[in-house]
């Protein structure tokens, strides 16, 4: 059920973001703010800072910040609406439920059917395995028998389907499910004697989401069959409910221990879940046999940067590392790799040695995957010229996606090293990469990107993407700051009446501001700037100045984390005094900044433009061009004098 928007905003207002923070870290009172230990990074001095006057927090170590419910979606991974509900129940305020399109209940409703047909079957198969005859000499046995306790058996329901065909077809028949949603959720299969169970005769893994309902089912055979008439594992077919590239097995117990120990480990299949977690290493988590997805590392990414994965032994499994790492690179995420001694799997190496064993030996054999990747191929190529150059570009390839260039750097420096490569040739090699995807990205001409360490080689003209951000765009940010932290504040504007005479009238900083930028059409280009720009634009179009709660708690994450940013830093209204300008009152400290602050982007933008029109003046003779020029300059110079004048001195430039 959807929560309505009034109910959404009455959360928001009534949460404080002191009391929210306060249940799970320490605070302290420094001024008007508290602080604490950040609970999102690792450090010893605090500097997770919290502000109950804007009612949000924001950490100045790691950047995290914003208003409770982002709190509790960072620190208890909860959705945004099981957030609004958390904080619903904390202040007892309750929740109406906006009124669903007749679609919405549709759907909602096939999924409720969904989830409760999976709870049944889940309830059913764990029946089985420890109730019945055949459950518990075949099933619960079979567990036993490779190794497994009770208590890991019964934690992650593990269950067990009767070998008969339709078992649990009839049996969730005559418990009212229809064959349709049988055969929807992947439990019946249609046969010529009509429906037979998918997992008959095998023992049952329930797939559960992020949050514990059961999502899916994976059914593992009983008796290897060497000649592989079915398959060795069923899974449940993709539906409403069930997304494999989204899922990982293991994630809901696994969540916490990885957050913890701020590392996920990355194993293949069900059974190498089930070791780690019964000897005691606990975030560890499946792909389940298929090669990893963007959706999945993004779902490990919501709990921990660093990965390890966790591979067979075998040349199967070295070359299933290989898989998939260059999307986790790109996500800016570290990934190690630990290869296991040839006839094992994590199964059978967490079933032979004792946990200190295996805790020592992810230690003392965890690569990084780059140098991992270079001392294989290395292998392979041997001393053959034309396999290197292939590793050599392979590598490269792989280091153009890291999205740090301070580790691009350290990574080309250690491959120059493996390589026995000059660092420079790499260097050029991977500044040729990262040229040609920056032209795609950005759909530019050819650009200078060089990667150089400076502390090693002569400084040259360094470039990031970056660098590439429109000259105004800090200043742009500085209004942005302005329109939410003082927008509705009052100053005084001067305006000329038609005889020339000076009218003074009270008017809001956000309609002072937006009313000058599009009276110069000067217009945001950072697309969340030029968002918020709109948002104000067209509120106060409609008589309201939305106040810094809108934007926090804005439903576009791009502005709710650009408003909590800015919202976290003070502003100095007094930076003035700095400059031996002292301002007596406080309406006319604001109006100064306000109108500073214009200047200065302004004069960006004019300085801009007047750039692009001597830049044309040196291709043509057109004197419109200069006219063009020479008026800006003008306008430039009127802004700049009234400018001084309101300051009342001379700012030299
Ligand atoms: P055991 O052989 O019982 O130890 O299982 P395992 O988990 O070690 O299996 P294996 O290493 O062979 O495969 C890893 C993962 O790939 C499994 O856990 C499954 O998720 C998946 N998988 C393996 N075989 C099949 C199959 O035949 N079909 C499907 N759909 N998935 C499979
Ligand atoms: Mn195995």
């Amino acid at each position: 059920m959807a929560i309505s928007r009034e109910t959404v905003e009455q959360i928001l207002q009534t949460a404080r973001i002191e009391e929210v923070v306060g249940e799970f870290v320490t605070l302290k009172k420094r001024g008007a703010n508290l602080i604490g230990v950040c609970p999102f990074h690792n450090e010893k001095t605090p500097s997770f800072n919290v502000n109950p006057a804007r009612n949000i927090f924001k950490c100045f170590g790691c950047g995290k910040a914003g208003d409770s419910a982002k709190f509790l979606m960072e620190h208890e991974h909860f959705t945004y609406p099981e957030a609004l509900r958390y904080l619903a129940k904390k202040y007892n305020i309750k929740i109406e439920e906006k009124e669903q399109t007749a679609e919405e209940i549709m759907l909602q409703s096939v999924r409720e059917k969904m989830f409760n047909i999976n709870e049944f079957a889940d309830k059913f198969f764990v029946d089985t395995l420890w109730n019945t005859e055949e459950g518990k000499t075949i099933g619960l046995e079979y567990f036993r028998e490779r190794g497994y306790f009770d208590p890991i058996i019964q934690k992650f329901h593990l269950g067990y389907s009767p070998a008969k065909w339709d078992a649990f077809t009839e049996h969730a028949k005559k418990n009212g499910y229809s064959e349709e949603l049988l055969e929807q959720v992947g439990f019946s299969i249609r046969g010529q004697k009509g429906l037979y169970d998918r997992y008959h005769g095998r023992v049952m893994f329930p797939i559960h989401s992020l949050t514990g309902r059961v999502i899916g089912f994976g059914g593992r055979i009983l008796v290897n069959d060497p000649e592989k008439k079915s398959p060795k594992y069923q899974n449940s077919p993709e539906s409403e409910i069930y997304d494999k590239k989204q899922t990982l097995y293991g994630i809901y117990f696994a969540k916490n221990a990885i957050a913890k120990q701020d590392e996920c480990i990355l194993v293949e299949g069900y059974f190498d879940v089930l070791r780690m977690h019964q000897i005691g290493i606990e975030n560890v988590v499946a792909s389940s046999g298929t090669s990893l997805t963007m959706e999945q590392i993004r779902l490990v990414k919501r709990y921990t940067k660093n990965i390890t994965m966790l591979y067979d032994g075998d040349a199967a499994g070295v070359h299933a590392a290989l898989r998939g790492t260059d999307m986790i690179l790109s996500e800016g995420m570290n990934v190690r790799v630990v290869v296991l001694p040839p006839e094992h799997d994590p199964d059978t190496f967490g079933k032979e040695f004792s946990v200190e064993y295996v805790s020592n030996y992810l230690k003392d054999n965890a690569k990084d995957f780059i140098r991992f990747k270079t001392e294989l191929l290395l292998k392979d190529a041997q001393n053959d010229p034309i396999k290197r150059g292939q590793v050599i570009r392979d590598i490269v390839e792989t280091i153009s996606v890291i999205p740090d260039s301070i580790f691009r750097i350290t990574y080309v420096k250690e491959c120059s090293r493996l390589l026995d490569m000059p660092e420079q040739t790499l260097t050029n090699e991977l500044n040729k990469i990262l040229r040609a995807k920056l032209k795609k990205t950005l759909g530019i001409e050819e650009n200078v990107v060089t990667e150089t360490d400076t502390s090693t080689t002569t400084p040259k003209q360094e470039e990031t993407v970056e660098d590439q951000l429109p000259a105004g765009y800090y200043q742009e940010r500085e209004l942005v700051k302005l329109l939410l932290m003082y927008g509705r504040e009052m100053i005084t504007d001067e305006r000329f009446d038609e005889d020339g005479q000076s009218v003074y009238e009270q008017v809001s900083v956000a309609q002072f501001i937006i009313d000058d930028l599009k009276n110069d059409e000067c217009l945001f280009l950072d697309p969340v700037n030029k968002k918020i720009f709109d948002l104000f634009d067209h509120a106060l179009d409609e008589g309201r100045i939305p106040d810094d709660q809108f934007f926090v708690s804005h439903e576009d994450e791009a502005i709710s984390q650009l408003a909590a940013d800015l919202l976290s830093s003070p502003y100095k209204l007094d930076q003035w005094e700095k400059y031996g300008i002292y301002v007596k009152r406080e309406e006319n400290m604001l109006r100064t900044t306000v109108l500073s602050s214009l200047y200065r982007y302004k004069d960006l933008m004019i300085e801009d433009r007047r750039k692009a029109i001597e830049e044309e003046l040196k291709t043509t003779e057109d004197s419109d061009d200069q006219l063009i020029l020479l008026k800006r300059k003008k306008d430039l110079d009127d802004i700049r004098k009234q400018i001084n004048k309101e300051l009342g001195i001379v700012i030299a430039k």
